[in-house]
């Protein structure tokens, strides 16, 4: 049976999300060698991935490439004279398993995709317009006799950012799709708007939070006054680059036997106590190893990017620093996507089955991406088949005419993202933890109250998520006294350590 189905997209198809900035690649050959693949991922995860989450993600990751990325998009991935795929490596890989698209992968397979999608009968695509709330049958059901059902979602009230209109979208099935967390953060790698409204709507109905705590920073991001952030893939260390300190030396040879591809939290971690010792704003890929050539064959973006900020890679290293990339938890759901409320969905990062544990394997999330859609869409299509939903009318959106200050939101957004930075990065203690709290809280309620007092924008609802999504994160982090992967707490004593810098204190 074809269902009937609504993308709802903040920003045009495939655009706005992170997964479009991708660079790195996506693992394709499970079959190589899956149980040091396993080994792999628990390993990153410092032994807290969910073993079944591993297994699912091991067993069905190849076939789903096969079929939806080589066989059906035909996405160009870059190959061999012989005509083969090309593999590489990145941090925490014990073997070249990840297939890439030069610097540019998620890219070239979100072009592919959105061709395809926009072709495909049964779907339809709204543009432009973000998700405000998800409905419940005990919170928006014109009928009372509602509320005493089981928490049961059936669909989101959804702002058009162009008309300002809002509407109710009613639907048997509702699958969160919002990406990570990153932009609560000062230095992230993600898109903007990118502050998790999956995880702040699930909270709102009473879903089940896990592992929010578990926050990757990405090591290697550009670091540059006056520049931009960007990523700097892994992959780059994964074919010969070198992290080295500013005095050249590569002081990861010390500190684990994968050196410079060490999995992410050690290195982001050593970054940091190398800045903290030094006193810099950042350290280097030494990419002497490759020449000049290959590196602008191979990471034509990277290149691109770091030449328009006046740094030549093919002449002088790359400056870098730890920045948010990944959110490891997220809503809780099972391997076929169902949250703890009936009828929602999770998938991708969004999602959390407790396949990253306490720190991702680089490389996995794409795939996840795959294999999370894939297997959510094949049992919401049986549910569908075999359900028996009941779908009443919900009441309309009321909503103030009262234009919102955009200065105070900007404000606002700049203060939850500077104080997670400062105080929930890298390296979190106790005391840091509940002045960002108390921060976050206070913030919380002006909100709120601003929220309430406005007409809908788009910023405002970010902000309004932004500020949940915060304090959610901060809460779980306060809940574990236990550093593990990307969490690091340190004890009271080391409290003077210094926070990352921002690219506002740039030397
Ligand atoms: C990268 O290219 O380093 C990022 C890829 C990922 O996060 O898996």
């Amino acid at each position: 049976m074809g269902l009937s189905v609504t993308l709802v997209c903040s920003d045009e198809l495939s655009k706005g999300a992170n997964s479009q900035w991708a660079q790195g690649g996506i693992i394709f050959d499970t079959s190589i060698n899956p149980a040091q693949l396993k080994r792999d991922i628990v390993a990153a995860s410092d032994g807290t991935s969910n073993p079944a989450a591993v297994d699912s993600l091991v067993e069905h990751g190849q076939a789903a490439v096969q079929s939806l990325l080589l066989d059906e998009l035909d996405v160009p991935f870059d190959r061999e004279d012989s005509g083969d795929l090309k593999y590489t490596r990145e941090g925490g890989h014990s073997d070249k398993r990840i297939i890439f698209s030069k610097d540019l992968t998620g890219r070239a397979i979100l072009s592919n995709m959105h061709d395809h999608v926009v072709g495909l009968e049964g779907v339809s695509v709204l543009t432009n317009t973000v998700a405000v709330d998800l409905l419940t049958l005990s919170h928006n059901s014109v009928d009372p006799q509602d509320k005493y059902k089981p928490i049961t979602c059936i669909g989101a009230y959804v702002l058009d950012t162009g008309t300002g209109e809002i509407w109710a979208i009613i639907a048997k099935k509702t699958i969160l799709a919002t990406g990570g967390v990153g932009q609560i953060f000062q230095n992230t790698t993600n898109q903007k708007g990118v502050v998790g409204h999956g995880v702040a709507m699930a909270q709102r109905v009473g879903a089940r939070l896990i592992d929010l705590e578990y926050i990757q920073f990405h090591p290697t991001v550009f670091l540059k006054k006056n520049c931009p952030l960007f990523l700097v893939s892994e992959a780059v260390r994964g074919e010969g680059g070198v992290l080295v300190n500013a005095r050249g030396r590569p002081f990861m040879d010390a500190i684990h036997p994968m050196k410079s591809l060490a999995p992410r939290d050690i290195v982001a971690r050593s970054i940091h106590q190398e800045l903290i010792a030094s006193g810099e704003n950042c350290v280097y890929i030494d990419l002497t190893s490759m020449t000049g050539d290959f590196l602008k064959e191979r990471f034509p973006s990277i290149h691109r990017r770091c030449l328009e900020c006046g740094v030549d890679i093919t002449r002088e290293p790359i400056p870098v620093a730890p920045a948010a990339h990944y959110s490891c938890g997220g809503v809780y759901t099972d391997l076929t996507g169902r949250s703890s409320v009936a009828n929602l969905n999770a998938i991708g990062e969004t999602a959390c089955t407790g396949l990253h544990g306490a720190n991702r394997l680089a490389s996995t999330s794409l795939l996840e991406c795959l294999v999370s859609a894939k297997l959510t869409a094949e049992a919401d299509r049986d549910d569908v088949e075999a359900g028996d939903f009941h779908l009443p009318d919900v009441r309309a959106w009321e909503s103030p005419d009262e234009s919102p200050d955009e200065v105070l939101i900007e404000q606002d957004m700049r203060q939850i993202k500077s104080t997670m930075w400062n105080y929930v990065g890298l390296v979190r203690s106790a005391r840091r933890l509940q002045r960002a709290r108390r921060i976050l809280r206070e913030l919380e309620q002006e909100i709120g109250e601003f929220y309430s007092g406005n007409r809908l924008t788009r910023s405002l609802i970010d902000l309004r998520n932004a500020v949940k999504t915060a304090l959610l994160v901060v809460h779980a982090a306060s809940l574990n006294p236990n550093s593990r992967g990307s969490h690091y707490v340190s004890s009271e004593r080391d409290d003077s350590e210094v926070p990352l810098v921002s690219l506002d204190e740039l030397k």
